[in-house]
């Protein structure tokens, strides 16, 4: 079990995480969604050990805040880098066996590596190429075997399907269910967030560097609050967040442009329905400009001399 405790870190004067708390248990896949710079990597990284932070950090009821990184995956934490980090003049073979040189994992490599290249059928199929002529889903893989031949109780991933064809998006999160089912924490960093909260347990929404709504993913998915600020706004943006999830604060700051019912039908190609028509004929919000109405449109063109 992960706990994460109020979790700070400070880059000079800017704080990127300003008191972060959640928890992984065994077996479920928690994903953190959150839009550029909101401070997904560095809570990684600071649980990681690789960047300072301050606050607690317990892996398995035991302290691991301030331990070295290699001390940490001794502790049963692994993390696939953004980027992924695998060793690009070293073969697939060589890779994993890199990833269990943790003591942990030492007893185990012979079980942990048949359970990789089970999960990964073409690294076996590969396990003497070069990584750095992988394709890039294939050292994804290389990544996620390398990371796992830790024998970790929980995994993290730093934006795994990023630069992935869909097809090869779709192959990761089933072999990260796959992961979970076997007992795995997964602590998932996303912003594929349609198909991340499709597999995962539960959510957190991170907005500069704060944690500004949670609950369980299949919810989250339903709320129309975090569909328009995170899946596109599917389900439209007038309508209330669930009352049991806590609305994200920045949902309206990160939507998308959605065009108002006023501002509609003169930039659409189409008259409005008349209802809509009827309601224009209102007084002229501020800044309307006859230019942008398709009547005007359309008498000017025909008003063009041909050439
Ligand atoms: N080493 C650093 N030095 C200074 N500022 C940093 C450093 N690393 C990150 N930051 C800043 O901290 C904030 C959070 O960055 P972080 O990389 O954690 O965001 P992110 O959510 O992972 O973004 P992205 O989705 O783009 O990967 C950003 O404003 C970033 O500029
Ligand atoms: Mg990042």
């Amino acid at each position: 079990m992960l706990e994460v405790k109020d979790l700070a870190v400070t880059y000079g004067q800017h704080r990127a995480l300003k008191g972060v708390s959640l928890t992984v248990a065994p077996g479920e896949i928690v994903v953190i969604l959150g839009a550029n710079g909101a401070g997904k990597t560095s809570l990684l990284k600071a649980i990681a050990g690789l960047e300072r932070g301050a606050g607690s950090v317990r892996l398995d009821g035991s302290s691991i805040a301030g331990l070295p990184p290699h001390r940490i995956v001794e502790a049963g934490l692994a993390l696939v880098p953004e980027g992924r980090g695998i060793f690009g003049d070293l073969t697939v073979q060589e890779n994993l066996a890199l990833g269990a040189f943790a003591h942990r994992a030492r007893d185990g490599q012979q079980a942990n590596l048949d359970r990789v290249l089970g999960l990964f059928t073409r690294l076996s199929e590969r396990s003497g190429q070069v990584a750095r002529t992988m394709s890039g889903g294939e050292q994804q893989m290389v990544a996620i075997g390398r990371a796992l031949m830790s024998a970790p109780t929980i995994l993290m991933l730093d934006e795994p399907s990023l630069g992935l064809s869909p097809l090869l998006c779709t192959e990761l999160f089933r072999n990260l269910r796959t992961i979970r089912d076997s007992g795995v924490g997964v602590l998932l960093v996303e912003q594929n967030a349609r198909q991340s909260l499709a597999i995962a347990d539960r959510a957190y929404l991170l907005e500069n560097g704060e944690i500004v709504g949670q609950g369980p993913a299949a919810q989250l998915a339903r709320d129309p609050a975090v569909q328009a600020a995170y899946l596109g706004g599917a389900a439209g943006h007038a309508a209330a967040p669930a009352a049991s999830t806590p609305a994200p604060a920045h949902a309206s700051a990160r939507r998308r442009p959605q065009p108002s019912p006023r501002t509609r039908w003169p930039l659409s190609p189409h008259r409005p329905p008349a209802a809509t028509a009827r309601r224009w004929s209102a007084p002229r919000p501020t800044g309307w400009c006859p230019r942008a109405s398709p009547t005007w449109c359309a008498s000017r063109r025909s008003a063009r001399p041909r050439t």
